[in-house]
């Protein structure tokens, strides 16, 4: 191994987020140069050595990272070591990662009730504060196992080399809400109650369970999507401006935001929320079973696989703005995008007897769009409003989201990742509504698997 490679340790190495995410972005960053020489100490319970272990991880990258070289894959794979054992034996984590020879950057890519066990062992086997700990989302099962692991880390890391990743944060789109928010002088003089009728964030997925069950069933969309995702989107559309974009600025006008959201009372979470799932039908060609069907799934669990509330932030540039995010799997299309719905102009001097509709901006995902939608004069009649789009598109993100993130992880730097005080006030968020959809006071509804479901 080259002296002075950065020594990556992934704990989970044998599970579905290192195949999927986690070493396709490496071998992106290793393909753009982004990234010095790596050393990668995999540790998972599967039946694998460090031969079979890259034999296995070879298809992976070629399907997942399929614009990576041979050379750089290959260049990857002999970075790659793996350990047989359980990732909360200290004995097992002193021998695989050789705790003695330096710092890691160690990425927790385990199910959340493994994440505190896993943090003590690690620093029984000799990992010291030195190191960098990646924490998957969701960082924690609710608000007491999250601040719990939060004093568990703090005990160990200073905050400064906790990185609680949100791949979202990784996405241009939603970077770009802060250049479109902040570089032009356009949007921040509407951006506020008087202006703004309602902000939205939605997330639909054609994606079904993928064979997911063993974490999404015990998850649901409110703790998959909204309880991180959604709401760093929101976070970032609502916040104030940030002097800098160093790490302490960015993340201090998120938490402002956060802190800003209301906690729902009993009856807002029986009127503002909605939680739903998936029937038997059709995603394009797929037949898909019911949610209660899909194999791993306990119906009696009660998970939703749609989740849509809406948010009060109680501050003077949203008092009354209904922040409104959803998220819901196996949907009839794909839609993912940020909408800010701007207010009836005050006055129409058309004499037509409908108001036109209203501007909306649009932050679309894949593909990036940026859209704007205005009235203009028609071309019939000159004085007949008709609507008109303005619109681009953004070249497609490379390197990826989670690639961007790593990097910034491999450098050091948290500014895009979740803080502990920010993951904190997110389960504050949630926490009513969750405990209010598990004590069955808000009904289950059901919508068919491929179509539409617009509450
Ligand atoms: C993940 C969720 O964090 O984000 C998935 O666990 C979801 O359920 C995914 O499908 C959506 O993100 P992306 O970037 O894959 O569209």
């Amino acid at each position: 191994m080259p002296s002075g490679a950065t020594r990556v340790a992934i704990l989970g190495a044998d599970g579905d987020l290192t195949a999927r995410l986690l070493l396709p972005a490496l071998a992106e960053l290793v393909e753009a140069g982004r990234c010095g020489p790596l050393e990668i100490l995999g540790v998972g319970l599967g039946p694998y050595t460090t031969e079979s272990f890259r034999e296995r991880a070879a298809p992976w990258l070629k399907e997942r990272a399929p614009s990576v070289s041979e050379a750089s894959r290959t260049r990857l794979l002999h970075a790659l070591h793996y350990t047989r054992g359980d990732v909360t034996d200290a004995a097992v984590l002193g021998g695989a990662l050789a705790p003695e020879r330096g710092p890691l950057v160690v990425y927790l890519a385990l199910p959340p009730a493994v994440f505190a066990p896993a943090v003590r062992a690690l620093v029984a086997s000799g990992v010291t504060g030195e190191s960098r700990v990646v924490v998957e989302k969701p960082h924690g099962q609710d608000l007491a196992s999250t601040r719990a692991l939060n004093r568990l880390l703090h005990a160990h890391f200073p905050e400064a080399h906790l990185f609680r990743m949100d791949h979202f944060l990784g996405k241009q789109t939603v970077q770009n809400v802060l250049g479109l928010r902040f570089a032009n002088r356009l949007f921040e003089p509407l951006w506020n109650a008087q202006h703004v009728a309602r902000v939205e964030v939605r997330w639909d997925e054609t994606l079904t369970l993928e064979g997911r069950a063993n974490y999404y069933d015990r998850a649901g969309a409110l703790v998959d999507m909204l309880q991180n995702h959604l709401l760093q989107l929101a976070a970032l559309v609502g916040m104030e401006p940030p002097r800098t974009l160093g790490e302490r600025d960015l993340r201090d006008k998120k938490l402002e935001f956060l802190r800003a959201v209301r906690s729902l009372s009993p009856q807002e979470v029986r009127a503002q929320t909605v939680r739903a799932r998936y029937g038997a039908g059709r995603v394009g060609e797929r037949a898909v079973p019911s949610y209660e069907d899909e194999d791993g799934v306990k119906p009696e669990r009660g998970t939703e696989t749609f989740a849509q509330v809406a948010l009060w932030v109680d501050n003077w540039r949203w008092a009354g703005v209904p922040f409104v995010l959803r998220s819901g799997k196996a949907l009839g299309s794909d839609r993912h995008e940020i909408a800010v719905h701007f207010r009836e102009v005050p006055f129409l001097a058309f004499g037509q007897p409908e108001h036109p509709t209203c501007n909306v901006l649009r932050l679309g995902f894949n593909p990036d769009r940026l859209d704007l939608s205005l009235n203009l004069n028609g071309a019939g009649d000159p004085f007949e409003l008709e609507g008109a789009e303005l619109g681009l598109t953004l070249a497609p993100q490379r390197p990826s989201a989670y690639a961007r993130l790593l990097q910034d992880i491999l450098e050091g730097d948290p500014a895009l990742s979740i803080r502990a005080d920010e993951a904190e006030e997110a389960w504050r968020i949630v926490t009513p509504i969750l405990e209010a959809w598990r004590a069955d006071e808000v009904p289950m509804q059901e919508y068919p698997a491929g179509g539409t479901f617009e509450p």
